[in-house]
């Protein structure tokens, strides 16, 4: 059966549409933006913490990989027999080594962001470096920062992407308002705050993921969030006066991102019903459930945990779903979700829009582009705007060709929405093009969508 539907050729997948129910309970890996940042301040910490449920993908394993790289002793746990369990022996705020090589950052946005944060409160010289997309992806938005904090950080093209060379050391702090909503750049000056003189503030207009917030005051580091009479976030960080960072035992709950994959498929997939448990629940992730909501999508959400971060199962049934608009303060709470809410909308009767979310032109891919012109492909009627897209839905969407090939554009989140568009188009036969960058987030993909397929 799974032959049928999903062929393998070395990078590519030939897919056809499913045309066949499912009822099932699932889980994901481990969330991607709580294990790099577990990691890393597991790496900072005085003593031992224990972190299980790391995600494995390639993204996360960089990021053990460049503390290891800078001296830290992370090894695996394997107490339960699980490959995910990890010891990470604290270094200290101060006891990173300086790297002999360059230190490689993969496809990771969030690894190359908040480690130039960490870098540059460094006294030594570090030079980090991705993968061909990652060194495409705009890095003033840290050098600024950083620079203005006393940081000598240097990046390829003016200070434009990556490599990034630095010369760590001698922070001061600031005040500093994040002009995109991003939590990477937030989260990276948090960071460099940690060895700076005096007290860092930073504004966010629309709050971002607060996982870095909840880590360090997990580890008892004096953290302030406020909430200002103008709305966003208000976070002081104090400096390196404050101490050290505790170390931690902690369980990584799955990640919505992944998830999110799996919640489409069950409002998708005729008759369909999908369970997906333990999933981080944080409010600054989960946006896309309330627009799968105004959809009309029948989704069930029970909180299972609240520290430090809420957790919770997912129950989302087969829906009959309406086009909308999406209010534009939703996207930071689902930046990462635009692709598959792309491949939702195409299902959904009548008009979906998206706006207020240019920076999907700066992730993994140009989102943007990326999403117009695969459903394009498979016939969606969908128009390009600046900063979104408009779908026109159809509920009896149909394959147009005979075979329709699609290109990931390298963008893990892409290549696994268009699976699940091919998995739900009728008469679909789609070849993705481009698919081994799944790696990059979530290595089990594919045995959980066989999983499901196969029953
Ligand atoms: C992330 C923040 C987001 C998100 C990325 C992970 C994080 O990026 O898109 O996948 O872990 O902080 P931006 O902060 O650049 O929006």
């Amino acid at each position: 059966m799974t032959k049928d539907l999903l062929e393998f050729k070395r990078d590519k997948v030939l897919v056809e549409g499913l045309l066949k129910e499912f009822n099932a309970v699932i889980e994901v890996p481990g969330d991607k933006s709580i294990s790099h940042r577990a990691v890393m301040l597991g790496s900072l910490a005085d003593g031992k913490s224990y972190v299980s449920n790391l995600s494995l993908s390639r993204d996360n394993l960089a990021t053990v990989a460049a503390f290891r790289k800078l001296g830290v002793d992370i090894k695996k746990q394997n107490l339960n027999g699980s490959p995910k369990d990890f010891l990470i022996e604290g270094a200290g705020l101060y006891g990173l080594k300086e790297p002999e090589s360059i230190i490689n950052t993969a496809n990771s946005g969030t690894l190359t962001r908040l480690l130039a944060g960490i870098l540059a409160g460094n006294d030594f010289f570090s030079v980090i470096s991705g993968d061909k997309y990652l060194n495409f992806r705009p890095m003033r938005r840290i050098i600024e920062p950083l620079g203005l904090m006393g940081a000598k950080i240097a990046g390829r093209d003016k200070n434009t992407y990556p490599p990034l060379a630095i010369f760590g050391g001698g922070l001061k702090s600031i005040f500093y308002e994040v002009p995109v909503p991003s939590a990477q750049v937030k989260s990276c000056i948090m960071l460099a705050a940690l060895f700076a003189e005096g007290g860092t503030v930073i504004y966010e207009k629309k709050a971002t993921r607060d996982h870095t917030e909840n880590l360090l005051k997990l580890q008892g580091y004096p953290v302030r969030v406020e909430i200002p009479s103008a709305g966003g976030s208000l976070i002081t960080v104090k400096g390196r006066d404050a101490g050290g960072l505790n170390p931690f035992n902690i369980k990584i709950p799955g990640d919505f991102s992944s998830a999110a994959f799996f919640i489409a498929f069950g409002i998708l997939n005729k008759g369909s019903e999908i369970t997906i448990k333990n999933i981080l629940v944080n409010e600054k992730r989960i946006g896309l459930l309330k627009v799968l909501e105004m959809m009309g999508a029948d989704l069930n959400l029970t909180i299972t945990d609240t520290v430090p971060e809420t957790v919770g199962d997912i129950k989302a049934k087969y829906s009959a779903l309406k086009g909308i608009t999406v209010p534009p303060e939703a996207v930071p709470d689902m930046i990462d979700e635009f692709p598959i809410l792309s491949v939702v909308a195409s299902f959904a009767d009548g008009k979906t829009t998206v706006t207020g979310a240019k920076e999907l032109r700066v992730k993994e891919s140009d989102r943007i582009k990326a999403i117009v012109y695969n459903l394009k492909a498979i016939g969606v009627d969908i128009k390009e705007l600046e900063d979104g897209f408009e779908i026109n839905g159809d509920p009896d969407l149909k394959n147009v060709g005979n075979l329709t090939v699609l290109n990931s554009f390298g963008d893990h989140r892409i290549a696994m929405s268009m699976i699940i568009a091919g998995l739900i188009l009728k008469n679909a036969k789609i070849e993705i093009r481009g698919i081994r960058c799944i790696n990059t987030s979530f290595p089990e993909f594919f045995d959980t969508v066989s999983g499901l397929i196969n029953r």
